[in-house]
């Protein structure tokens, strides 16, 4: 699909009476940290249990450790919609240079006076219009999930410039509708038996090669995180 057809959807389901409108992304990501809307005490700020409970933590970072290690020249590394850190932090020593970005201002300043080192820029940007820093490998974790279809696109199309992509994402278990759209915020495409898949309609994202790095099942029929890397060419 071209960028204008994909504009033309967009235009016809804002047309649609039942659609929210949204608020800017920057503003619906800060009142998430401000509230607390993905956990955490009053004073911190806190990216969700996705990204703190050890059993989805841990795997990740073993296998995005061992990927970015199996280069003999350590690749600079690009994480758009980096959050509270949790995880960032223990992949800086395996990048010769770590670009960490988010798009809440309290977020970034808090993070920039917390994590302090030498390959380890902090940069407040919005991913879907801004100008990304250059690098081989973005990691992109269940950030996508959280966005709309039109930023997802936009987020693509950076994407392309990126060797190596590292993009997880919340989806449900069995079969499900690829990439139903949503505004963007605190939910996720779940309930609407939904979830990204960056391969299908309407996004067709073409790459060189696909490979499935982790798949971490949750409890209860919550879904499943996954977790792949795609190569451009
Ligand atoms: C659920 S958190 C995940 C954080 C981190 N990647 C992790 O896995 O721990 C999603 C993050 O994406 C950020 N984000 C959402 N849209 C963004 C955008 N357009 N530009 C930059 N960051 C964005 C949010 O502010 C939030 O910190």
């Amino acid at each position: 699909m071209t960028t204008f057809e994909f504009d033309k959807e967009i235009s016809k389901v804002k047309q649609s009476p039942k659609v929210k409108i949204p608020w800017p992304t920057k503003d619906a990501m800060s009142q998430i940290y401000d509230k607390n809307l993905w956990g955490g005490n009053a004073a911190e700020f806190y990216s969700g249990e996705g990204s703190h409970d050890p059993v989805l933590v841990t795997p990740y970072i073993d296998v995005v450790s061992n990927f970015l290690q199996s280069f003999e020249k350590p690749l600079t590394v690009c994480d758009l919609g980096c959050g509270d850190f949790n995880i960032g932090k223990d992949l800086v020593e395996f990048a010769s240079h770590y670009h960490a970005i988010d798009i809440v201002p309290a977020l970034m300043e808090h993070n920039q006076a917390k994590f302090q080192l030498p390959n380890l820029t902090f940069h407040c940007l919005d991913v879907a219009v801004d100008k990304l820093p250059s690098g081989d490998c973005a990691l992109v974790r269940q950030v996508l999930q959280h966005l709309s279809n039109q930023e997802v696109h936009q987020i693509l199309e950076k994407l392309s410039h990126y060797r190596y992509v590292i993009i997880t994402e919340h989806i449900p278990s069995g079969d499900f509708e690829p990439n139903k759209d949503k505004i963007s915020g605190q939910g996720i495409r779940l309930k609407q038996n939904s979830g990204i898949d960056v391969l299908s309609t309407p996004f067709y994202w073409k790459v060189k090669d696909v490979n499935e790095l982790l798949s971490l099942e949750l409890s209860n029929g919550r879904g499943r995180i996954v977790t792949i890397l795609y190569e451009n060419h």
